[in-house]
């Protein structure tokens, strides 16, 4: 028998008491031996939950006994989840998580705590909740040179976007509902702000490129200044607006960056609606490859986490390599990275139009009936920087959505 802790009876904590109860017979014959959890640890008491039996208060409880073999941490955050980490992988323990934060800032030294220690500090529910993509990347994926990952890697912010582009709500309703549905995080910033996207790019690209991406060195927008009108505006011409996580090895260097876009429907991210997940990645011999799944909530996210207790049960006390290099990857500036760009303008196109071809050169016009005080148009593809510049020459600029198509 596997003895194994579970840190934190929140959403993923509690989900993965429940996947491990209802799949225990599967599971157990998958891992070669019985899993039981034997503790989980919370400040809080569920008096009326059976859960009540296993619970702790205390941590000491669970590093001190020598009977667990695998912890797993859904506290989610940096504090207490990086000590408590830390203290179980130098005691040898296994180490399974959903904390994207946690990963993306210290995954790099736990990783290397636990090649050291001989154990595992596996992280597969951090990034696309239950799409299998940390272990493709690590086994799968193997042969190719990685050159770009793409992908809608916040559930929050899909559902969110896809949901005022089908019904009209305002974003502060489908942002309720998103948190009552256990998407969204309790504080919802790190998701509409694109800062969870972010660190999850981190993590993916430090896995692909075999170097260390810092989340700080990533351009991040968020959602929050979309609005009704840019979604409108995106319908009119048959584009959705999505969140979007690119990191991609270009001529001059590595680019990562998080932004809303405006894709067709060429774009394989364009079906990829409510809290769906899609990752797409191109290597030099593969190709192009998509992962596609349920990206956030309780009981997706827990078969990610359950499943990496089940190769930490395989793997007790053998270290599982991971691509993930102490040197670092010194991101480009986005300014040379292009891109196409939708802007809308305050005023009469009729008045404005000849000046932002003169500084533009060649645009595509959109216009809606209903919007008589202003207009948009799309560049052609220009780098970052030369955007920056001649926007500055235009009087009345409302805002300006990176475009793909
Ligand atoms: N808040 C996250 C999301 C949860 O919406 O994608 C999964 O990491």
């Amino acid at each position: 028998m596997i003895q194994i802790a579970v840190l934190g009876y929140g959403t993923v904590g509690s989900g993965v008491v429940e996947v491990i109860d209802i799949n225990h017979v599967g599971i157990n014959k998958k891992a070669g031996d019985d899993i039981e959890i034997k503790y989980v640890l919370d400040l809080r008491d569920f008096p009326r939950n059976p859960v009540n039996k296993k619970l702790v208060h205390d941590f000491e409880i669970i590093i001190n006994d020598p009977d667990v073999k695998i912890i797993v941490e859904t506290i989610g955050g940096v504090n207490p989840a990086y000590e408590f980490t830390k203290r179980a992988l130098l005691e040898g323990k296994s180490v399974c998580t959903s904390n994207k934060e946690l990963v993306a800032k210290h995954g790099l030294e736990l990783l290397e705590i636990a090649k050291v220690k001989d154990t595992n500090y596996l992280f597969e529910a951090s990034c696309g909740g239950g799409i299998p993509i940390i272990r493709p990347l690590n086994s799968s994926l193997t042969a190719d040179e990685i050159d770009e990952i793409t992908g809608i890697l916040n559930g929050t912010t899909n559902y969110i976007l896809s949901k005022m582009a089908s019904d009209g709500s305002s974003f502060d309703k489908v942002l309720k509902e998103a948190q009552e549905m256990g998407y969204a995080e309790r504080n919802p910033e790190a998701d509409v702000e694109g800062y969870d996207a972010c660190r999850k790019i981190a993590i993916l690209s430090s896995l692909a490129f075999g170097y260390h991406v810092d989340f700080e060195d990533i351009y991040t927008e968020g959602i929050e200044k979309i609005t009704a009108t840019d979604i409108e505006y995106a319908k009119a011409i048959g584009t959705r607006i999505k969140l979007l996580s690119t990191s991609r090895k270009i001529e001059n260097g590595f680019y990562a960056m998080v932004s809303p876009v405006m894709i067709d429907a060429n774009n394989p991210m364009f079906s990829v609606q409510g809290m769906f997940n899609a990752i797409f990645i191109h290597g030099n011999v593969l190709g192009d490859v998509i992962f596609y799944g349920s990206g956030a909530g309780k009981f997706p996210t827990a078969s990610a986490v359950v499943a990496d207790v089940v190769d930490c049960a395989k793997h007790l006390h053998r270290n599982i390599r991971m691509n993930w290099s102490s040197k670092k990857l010194a991101l480009m500036d986005i300014s040379q990275v292009t891109n196409r760009f939708f802007v809308r303008v305050a005023g009469s196109r009729a008045e404005k139009f000849k000046k932002i071809e003169a500084v533009f050169g060649k645009v595509e016009p959109v216009s809606i009936s209903s919007l008589t005080e202003e207009f948009a148009f799309i560049t052609e593809e220009i780098e970052e920087a030369e955007y920056k510049e001649r926007a500055e020459k235009i009087e009345g600029i409302i805002s300006m959505i990176r475009a793909r198509f």
